[in-house]
Formats: C-alpha cells, sequence, structure tokens
C-alpha cells in the first residue's frame, strides 16, 4: 500500500473514531431536551462541524464575518457553534452586553477553560489530567502577577529601553529593508529570556525560539496528532522547551547553592527560593510551566501589537508624524544615553491611543473560552452546565454601532474617556483579565520611542494581506523599507 492509501485510511479511522466518541457524548449532554437552547446551527459534519467556516473565514482576512453571519441569521446576543477542538455545545456571547455578562460571571456561572491544544506545551503534574481546565493555574498566575507589578514593571523599561536600542542597532540599522513581523517576535521573546530567566546570549536564545514558535504556531491549530501537522509540531516543540527548560531551572539550584548572590536575579530565581506554607520548595515542573505560561501568553501578542503598530504608522504618515512629534519631545527631554524610566511612559498618550486603534482592528488575541459550572440563562436562552462559552473581540471592534466607520484606523477614538465599556477588549475584562497588559503597554510604547525616533519606513509591499491563522499575521512578514533619519528625506 502506497503511503497516500496509508494515510487516507489513518485518516478514516480517526474520523470514524471521532465520530463515535461525539455520539456518546451527545447522548450525555441534554440534547433532545426542551431547554430553549440558543439558536445557530451545529454544521453539516460530523465532529467538524462550523470549524471549516471558522477557518476559511479567519484564513480569508475576515474573521468578524463568522460573528457577524450569524448574529444576523440567530440573534445578536449569543449564539450556538461548534468547534473542533472546543466541543459541539459552544454558546458565543455577542456585543458589549455579552462581554458584560462574562467577564461578570466567572466563578458564579463559568470557570476558566482553554482548548485542549493549549496544554501541550505544559509538563505534566499531578493536579493535570490532560483536561484543560484549571491546573494549578491560580499558583501560576500569583507568581505572574507578582512578576508583573508596578515596582517591578518600573525596573523593565531601562531593560527593555537598552535592549529596542541593541535590537535596532543590529537587526534594523544595517539593512535597507527589514520584515518587521519576525523581528518584533525576536525582540519580545529576547526580552521576556532575560527578563524571566536571566538569558542574554544569542545563540541560546536562538535555540529557545525555535521551538517555541512550533509551540505558538500549534497551540491554537486543529488538535489532528497526525505527522506534518501545526499540532504535531507544536508537540514536538513542547518535549524539546521542556527538556531546556528543565536544564536551565537545574542550572540555576546549582548556582544558588553556589552563591547566593542569584537569588534576587529574576523570577526564576525567586520561584526556586519560594516555599510554601509547609516549607516546601515549588516542583520543578511547576516552575516550568509557569514560565512557559508566561512566555506563551505574552510572545505572540505583543510581537503582533508592535508589527502591527509599524504596519499602520506606515500606512498613515500623518499618524507617524504625530507620534514621532511626541517622542521627540521625550528624547530632548533628555541626556543621550538616559534610557526611559517610568515618567516617560506616562507621557506618550498619544502613542498609546494609536497601539489601541491598532489592537483594536488588528487584534492579536481573538477571545477566550469558558466552561459553564451550571445552567443558566442569558437572554431568555438557557446555557446547560458543561457548555464552553466564548467571547471574542470580533463581536465588538469592528461594530459600527460602537466604533463608527468600523474600518477607519483614527486612533482619536480613543481621547478622553474612550469607547464604551466592554467593547475595546483586546486584553478580555473581569477577574480574568490579562495580567500582562500593563507589561504589554510599556513594551509596546518603549518599542514605539525608539523605533519612530531612529527611523521612518515604507511597506515594501502595500498590498500585502492579513490572515489570521488563528493569530493575526502579515502574510509576507510584513517587509518594510527603512531609512535612518539622519538620512531620510522630505519626500518618505
Ligand atoms: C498585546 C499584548 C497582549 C494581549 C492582547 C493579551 C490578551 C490576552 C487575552 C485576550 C487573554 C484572555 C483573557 C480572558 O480569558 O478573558 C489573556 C490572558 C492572559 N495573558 Fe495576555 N495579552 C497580552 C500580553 C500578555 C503579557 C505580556 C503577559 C505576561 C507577561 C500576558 C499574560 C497573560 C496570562 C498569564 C493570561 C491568562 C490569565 C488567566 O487565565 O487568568 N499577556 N491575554
Amino acid at each position: 500500500m502506497d503511503l497516500f492509501c496509508t494515510c487516507v485510511l489513518y485518516l478514516s479511522i480517526f474520523y470514524v473514531s471521532l465520530c463515535l466518541v461525539y455520539l456518546v457524548r451527545k447522548r450525555k449532554s441534554g440534547h433532545g431536551t426542551d431547554l430553549n437552547l440558543p439558536p445557530g446551527k451545529l454544521g453539516y459534519w460530523p465532529i467538524i462541524r462550523e470549524t471549516l467556516d471558522f477557518v476559511m473565514t479567519s484564513r480569508g482576512g475576515t474573521p468578524e464575518k463568522f460573528v457577524r453571519d450569524r448574529t444576523s441569521m440567530y440573534s445578536p446576543e449569543v449564539f450556538r457553534t461548534s468547534l473542533l477542538g472546543v466541543g459541539n455545545d459552544v454558546a458565543v456571547f455577542c456585543g458589549a452586553s455579552g462581554n458584560k455578562f462574562l467577564f461578570s460571571s466567572e466563578n458564579k456561572y463559568i470557570t476558566s477553560w482553554w482548548p485542549r491544544s493549549m496544554v501541550i506545551a505544559k509538563f505534566p503534574t499531578e493536579a493535570v489530567d490532560n483536561s484543560s481546565k484549571e491546573t494549578g493555574s491560580t499558583k501560576m498566575r500569583n507568581f505572574i502577577l507578582e512578576f508583573l507589578k508596578p515596582e517591578s514593571l518600573q525596573s523593565y523599561i531601562p531593560v527593555m529601553d537598552s535592549m529596542a536600542r541593541e535590537h535596532l542597532e543590529a537587526d534594523w540599522a544595517p539593512y535597507k529593508e527589514v520584515r518587521a513581523f519576525s523581528l518584533s517576535k525576536k525582540y519580545t521573546f529576547a526580552t521576556s529570556c532575560r527578563l524571566l530567566m536571566s538569558i542574554q546570549n544569542p545563540t541560546h536564545v536562538a535555540r529557545l525560539s525555535h521551538p517555541f514558535s512550533l509551540v505558538t504556531a500549534g497551540i491554537m491549530s486543529l488538535p489532528i496528532n497526525f505527522p506534518g501537522t501545526a499540532f504535531n509540531k507544536a508537540i514536538q516543540g513542547g518535549k524539546n522547551i521542556r527538556e531546556e527548560l528543565l536544564s536551565i531551572i537545574r542550572r540555576r539550584k546549582k548556582e544558588i547553592m553556589e552563591n547566593e548572590d542569584m537569588a534576587a536575579k529574576d523570577l526564576l530565581s525567586r520561584m526556586l527560593l519560594t516555599k510554601d506554607e509547609n516549607g516546601r520548595a515549588m516542583k520543578e515542573t511547576e516552575i516550568g510551566n509557569t514560565i512557559m505560561g508566561k512566555l506563551i501568553a505574552s510572545q505572540d501578542t505583543t510581537s503582533t501589537a508592535i508589527a502591527f503598530v509599524v504596519n499602520y504608522l506606515a500606512e498613515y504618515p500623518h499618524i507617524y508624524e504625530q507620534v514621532l512629534k511626541e517622542q521627540m519631545e521625550i528624547s530632548r527631554s533628555k541626556g543621550p544615553d538616559e534610557l526611559l524610566n517610568w515618567e516617560d511612559i506616562q507621557k506618550m498618550r498619544y502613542s498609546w491611543m494609536v497601539a489601541c486603534e491598532t489592537m483594536r482592528l488588528s487584534p492579536p488575541a481573538r477571545g477566550s473560552f469558558r466552561e459553564a459550572v451550571t445552567d443558566f440563562t442569558y437572554s431568555g436562552y438557557t446555557i446547560p452546565k458543561g457548555w464552553k462559552t466564548h467571547w471574542t473581540v470580533y463581536s465588538t471592534h469592528k461594530d459600527a454601532r460602537y466604533f463608527p466607520d468600523p474600518e477607519k484606523f483614527d486612533p482619536s477614538r480613543f481621547q478622553g474617556s474612550g469607547p464604551a465599556p466592554f467593547t475595546f477588549v483586546p486584553f478580555g475584562g473581569g477577574p480574568r483579565m490579562c495580567p500582562g497588559k500593563e507589561y504589554a503597554r510599556v513594551q509596546i510604547l518603549v518599542f514605539m520611542h525608539n523605533v519612530v525616533t531612529k527611523f521612518r519606513w515604507k511597506k515594501a509591499n502595500p498590498s500585502e494581506k492579513i490572515i489570521y491563522s488563528p493569530n493575526t499575521t502579515p502574510a509576507s512578514d510584513l517587509p518594510i523599507r527603512i531609512e535612518p533619519h539622519t538620512q531620510a528625506k522630505d519626500s518618505m
């Protein structure tokens, strides 16, 4: 039998097994009851259901279409769908009121839930049962909050600033054309490695970065573990990173025992020195998961925001000029080698409005899922216990009711009190809101300061498509032609 037939055979067995699992689950999940479930169709294909439409609208560059089509067909408040990797019973909450409801129902009606593919990168621990509910995530969240508290954040600003300077000098300045999307990932990943684990050696950073990019590419992919799929590559990447992280953790343990000065060095050292109320230290796997969690949550999100700021500043030269004016005023108020500080960041008001408008139109994260912990009613419909709920930026960010002329790039929307509550939600909301929001804000602004005060640029491929796979991605890596200010011509 040739390779093609073998693949078809395996895929058929896989598909039939999934159908059987689905039929068993369907019997258990309250289908066929007389509950007033949210309207929506499940799609024609067993298991795959509406996933194809979900993927195709994203790949076609209009992820909001998936939501818009269904809100106009079924209900503007909530509709039902079924997605591979999430489940057959998914209620998508829409509009500002849907966001508000979900953000304020945590632990009352719903609890945190991540698609199974999200756990592939994790170290197995006793608490993990390979499902994707809370798995020690409270402890992880606490450590991440510690890493992200305002005093810590303030101390990261000069580090981020000096790293942005070095990055632009090494990876932008020598060239006439650069690929801004890959480079922004390179910058944010190097910063995280430095702040979390004090890893500065570029070779070591690159060794971590390759398997890590496999993980981030596969983590939100369809959970099909077959050679060559993004999911399969992510599993392999996750294994490699775990090995590398364990060796970093063990090396640091040894260093701390030999030299106490290493103690307060970074998040890794702090975790190694932490003891619980019984005097027990954190397990190596828990530490690894916390670092992995922070790297995954922050990597593609912040770098995407940075890359798209670069994109929109190229498309709107008059907005670039205003950002440049704001940033030059800050530059002029400082000595030539003086690094940015917290007060400087607070002065970057217009630049932050530009970053917000960027995240409205090109959101780095699409939303997240929860699981219903009890039956509850929303807008007259019952959401049964065990269903997944989904909020998504695509139900508000491009809705003309909240953002008139929604396709227009207009940072002034964020002036004064800004958009209506629960409409601009790139970081989510409520108790589960992204804890890295401030970190991301600082990192984006530090980068903007450096890049606009050093360069002007133009898009090398003005018709470049944006795809959502599922993250917002410029199809050809955002090539831009750059020119340092000293040589910049007025015509640029
Ligand atoms: C522009 C950058 C970022 C965006 C747009 C973003 C967006 C989000 C969103 C939408 C969520 C889901 C919230 C929810 O479930 O309702 C989230 C969760 C999370 N983010 Fe971010 N994020 C960014 C940067 C970061 C950074 C820099 C860090 C860490 C340093 C971080 C750490 C986390 C963590 C730990 C969670 C999970 C929180 C939980 O489940 O309790 N994020 N983020």
